[in-house]
């Protein structure tokens, strides 16, 4: 086996921005991104796939800065097998001093009928061809052959033989579609161990999607049977169901070490700190009852289990909280409260603002400590959150008047601060507020658009906590779902500004339009 030094280690392998980022609606720009790599990297995972650099220059960017930035774990940028791919990959790990490239061809009966139209010999020689190009830039190279899980098992062994020759460091086997089982699949990585010679030079790894809602499942097997790395996302981000969700698979290697003989070197205190970081950014809400990280994983209402609980926490609790990073919610600042620990604060919960952004956010912060007597962390994401958008500012909300009741019309009165113009006024009727308010917006700002998904959260606990609404819209002549995202005591407010913060994105991306290689669909959909 190819682990310097602990064959009983788990190597995790995060890719929150890259497979999780592909989940529609939950894109992050480079300021984010970079922002959830600093994370990432206190959390202590093993590799970061930053992206996949071809497909949009967006992409590349973020990878480029993350490889030139972070430091710590290996940073992977992903690459079909084709050279301008692979090229590309090289060219933004460049710099960092543990780049890797992890290139990938699908090789099932049905990928290589229906998309590729490639026989079994092509594929070989493409991957293999794939693998020494990434091998003439780095020594790291991993190979993914997409949709394993359903490829012949002795097709896939000649593959993963083939590549390993080749020079792949890592073999990474996908359950792309989300379609095996845990005891097939465990098999499947058996197989592999026993039909593939040499298969100790390369790492054996896994990565499982949750059609079935088997990826956490199918990675344990998989680990079982021999893999040494997992490849997963925060929160099970990923498109359609998600991936395996890292913070369930480092849990249950950590807490059933009883069964495993293997250990990851998560610092699983950020686990939580992570989580909630990922999802304010993405604006993807974490359900409450997911395991580890949802509001109520460690939440007792049976009077029974808490009676149990208060005698001898391990009765009901198979996991301490604290360890996976709850705390009690903590009051942090006040009024009172100076520039200096404002920032001291921020940057314990893990955000590094410049400047600008912290005056910014300070402001704000003031201005919330007149309305709301306790200031808890989660304000404080909040308002940072808000604080480090990368999209300027177009239009800023200036004033807002609402009104709505039983048999009264909702209307709403919105001024819109434009950037180097006028402030500009107006009045809509709606639905109800929120409704009215969109509808003056629109109107001020000619943008129209359909709101897609709307959701609103208490940021604390208390009447006059912060609501932070997370939606997202589709506007006119773009198919993409654009989020937005604002926090304010009064829900009315906090809507206004989170479209406004969408339309803010919509303008700036109308601007500067993501470009995706023309070619993308003919040798290969992305992963
Ligand atoms: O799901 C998949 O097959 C992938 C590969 C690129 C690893 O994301
Ligand atoms: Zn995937």
């Amino acid at each position: 086996m190819n682990q310097e030094v602990d064959p009983n280690r788990i190597v995790i392998f995060d890719t929150t921005l890259r497979d999780g980022e592909q989940c529609p609606g939950a894109s992050m720009n480079l300021r984010e991104k970079l922002e959830v790599a600093r994370q990432l990297t206190r959390l202590g995972v093993d590799v970061i796939e930053a992206g996949f650099p071809i497909s949009s220059v967006g992409d590349f960017e973020a990878v480029q800065a993350i490889a030139r930035e972070i430091q710590g774990p290996i940073i992977a940028g992903l690459a079909r097998c084709i050279d301008k791919d692979i090229d590309r990959a090289a060219e933004a790990i460049e710099g960092n001093p543990r780049p890797r490239i992890h290139a990938f061809l699908a090789t099932s009966e049905i990928h290589r009928q229906f998309k590729l139209r490639m026989a079994r010999p092509e594929i070989i020689r493409r991957a293999v061809a794939g693998v020494e190009r990434a091998r003439s830039y780095v020594s790291d190279v991993e190979f993914s052959p997409e949709d394993a899980s359903r490829t012949e098992p002795e097709f896939l062994a000649e593959v993963v033989q083939a590549v390993i020759d080749a020079g792949a460091t890592t073999v990474n086997i996908p359950d792309t579609v989300g379609y095996a089982l845990p005891s097939k699949f465990g098999d499947l990585i058996k197989y592999l161990f026993d039909h593939v010679n040499g298969i100790e030079r390369a790492i054996i790894s896994v990565h499982c999607h949750n059609d079935l809602g088997l990826a956490v499942a199918n990675s344990l097997a998989a680990i079982e049977a021999g893999a040494r790395q997992v490849e997963c996302t925060i929160n099970g981000l990923g498109e359609r169901a998600g991936n395996a969700s890292l913070e369930e698979i480092a849990m249950a290697i950590k807490t059933r070490h009883d069964h495993f003989t293997v250990h990851t070197d998560i610092k699983t205190e950020e686990i939580v700190r992570t989580s909630k970081l990922v999802s304010h950014l993405t604006g993807m809400v974490v359900q409450r009852n997911k395991a580890i990280v949802g509001q109520n994983a460690f939440a007792h209402e049976a009077g029974i289990h808490q009676d149990g609980l208060l005698k001898e926490r391990s009765t009901y609790e198979i996991i301490d909280p604290a360890s996976v990073g709850w705390t009690q919610t903590e009051l942090v600042l006040g009024k009172h409260s100076g520039r200096h620990a404002f920032r001291a604060r921020l940057e314990h919960l893990g955000y590094q603002l410049d400047e600008e952004e912290i005056q910014k956010a300070f402001i704000q912060f003031k201005a919330l400590a007149d309305k709301k007597k306790l200031i808890y962390d989660e304000d404080l994401i909040a308002l940072a959150e808000h604080g480090m958008s990368e999209i300027p500012e177009t239009y800023t909300l200036d004033y807002l008047s609402a009104t709505s009741g039983a048999g009264v019309v909702p209307t709403a009165t919105v001024r819109l601060k434009k950037s180097n113009a006028d402030l500009q006024q107006d009045a809509a009727c709606g639905d109800g507020p929120v409704d009215a308010a969109l509808n003056t917006i629109e109107r001020i700002t000619g943008v129209e658009g359909r709101l897609v998904e709307y959701s609103i959260r208490s940021v604390t606990m208390g009447k006059d906590a912060l609501g932070e609404v997370s939606l997202k819209a589709r506007f006119a002549g773009n198919d993409r779902l654009i989020p937005g995202k604002a926090a304010s005591t009064d829900i009315i407010e906090a809507s206004a500004k989170a479209y406004l913060h969408a339309i803010n994105r919509f303008l700036y991306e109308a601007e500067h339009p993501i470009r995706q290689p023309k070619d993308q669909a003919a040798t290969g959909t992305t992963p």
